[in-house]
């Protein structure tokens, strides 16, 4: 990892909590690695997030691993990249609670993930209310400038967006205002199963998404499955042809082809026809992933994750400690 870096800085973090799927890959984590190449990356799991809903800790512990794999294996290249675990550095857990003494519970109230969640089922907590607070910590902490994330992340960084500039106004000038990359094509790939709701790991249906582990068999059954409409001509339409529109996405985003190019050649092709050719493109996207990800080593990942975090902190603790100076609660 280079330091002294003055190419633009770039953090984003994903959620341990298992079942990474083909939305999270083409909406965020493939983003990741390309930006890799030009900017100085930083890429966490968050841990303390994932702990907001219920988790059974030692499923966690393999979870969290797996996760860490499965980035290593996409292509996270921790000689590139900072790559971390969040719990590691405590740093992020300080920002939080300083960020939260400027937060407005209004502000809060209006999270759409926050209210998506109670809706769901899970436990009204401290930690799930405040998680957007969080989530604009792990970002500042790093001073980033580009979050690249997909379209469901977006209010939380405007909020990580109002935080930096209340801060700023407060305690002075500390923290650059980050601005989110959302790709264009695939930024939201919707389920298969109800293709008006995102793909999610929470989705109680395992055919409801594409997870990057699936055999080529899974996948091809799986898209097989999607749930699409009556009128059997394959075009765009997001309102009348939800699934067919998140199957031509998912190719489109697949194959780097544009989705009226691929309009053009399956528009009375017949929906067979067209899921295969979609789950062939899937396949040879992610197939390499799962290849990447057999042959890594548990203990090897798990020093990577260790240099990681020893890194982080050092660097964290430098902001820590300007932080700590502008908020009046520095050492004497
Ligand atoms: P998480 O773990 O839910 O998802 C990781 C990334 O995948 C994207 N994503 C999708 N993109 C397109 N279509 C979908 N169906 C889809 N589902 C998920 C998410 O937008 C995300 O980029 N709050 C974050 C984790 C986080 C974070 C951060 C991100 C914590 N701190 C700081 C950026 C910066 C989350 O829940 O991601």
């Amino acid at each position: 990892m280079e330091t002294n870096d003055t190419r633009r800085r770039v953090f984003s973090g994903v959620q341990p909590t298992g079942n990474v799927h083909l939305g999270n890959y083409l909406g965020a984590f493939r983003n990741w690695v390309a930006l890799q190449e030009r900017y100085e990356t930083i890429y966490c799991i968050v841990d303390l997030h994932g702990m907001t809903v219920p988790y059974d800790p030692d499923d966690y512990r393999r979870v969290r691993l797996e996760t860490a794999k499965v980035l290593l294996a996409i292509g996270v290249d921790p000689d590139r990249s900072l790559f971390y675990l969040q719990s590691q550095v405590p740093q992020h857990a300080e920002l939080a609670w300083i960020l939260g003494t400027i937060t407005p519970t209004g502000a809060l109230n209006r999270m759409t993930q926050y209210k998506d969640k109670l809706a769901s089922g899970a436990p009204a907590n401290l930690g799930l209310y405040s998680y957007p607070v969080l989530m604009a910590a792990d970002i500042l902490l790093f001073r980033a400038e580009l979050v690249p994330v997909g379209e469901d992340q977006k209010q939380h960084l405007e909020l990580t967006r109002d935080l930096a500039e209340r801060f700023n106004h407060r305690f002075g000038e500390t923290f650059p205002v980050p601005d989110p990359l959302i790709p264009e094509t695939a930024a939201r790939v919707m389920s298969l199963t109800d293709p008006t709701s995102k793909m999610s790991k929470s989705d109680p249906s395992e055919k409801s998404r594409i997870l990057l582990l699936d055999s080529d068999e899974a996948i091809l059954k799986k898209v097989k499955a999607a749930v699409t409409d009556s009128e059997p001509t394959v075009r765009y339409d997001t309102e009348a042809k939800p699934g067919i529109s998140n199957l031509l996405e998912i190719m489109a985003a697949c194959t780097g082809r544009s989705i009226d190019d691929l309009v053009a050649e399956y528009h009375d092709a017949g929906y067979g026809r067209f899921k295969e050719a979609v789950a062939e493109a899937i396949i040879e996207t992610i197939a390499p992933i799962r290849t990447a990800y057999r042959r890594l080593d548990d203990r090897e990942v798990a020093r990577i994750l260790a240099k990681g975090a020893l890194d982080a902190r050092s660097r964290a603790e430098a902001l820590q400690a300007e932080v700590r100076a502008a908020t009046g609660i520095d050492a004497f």
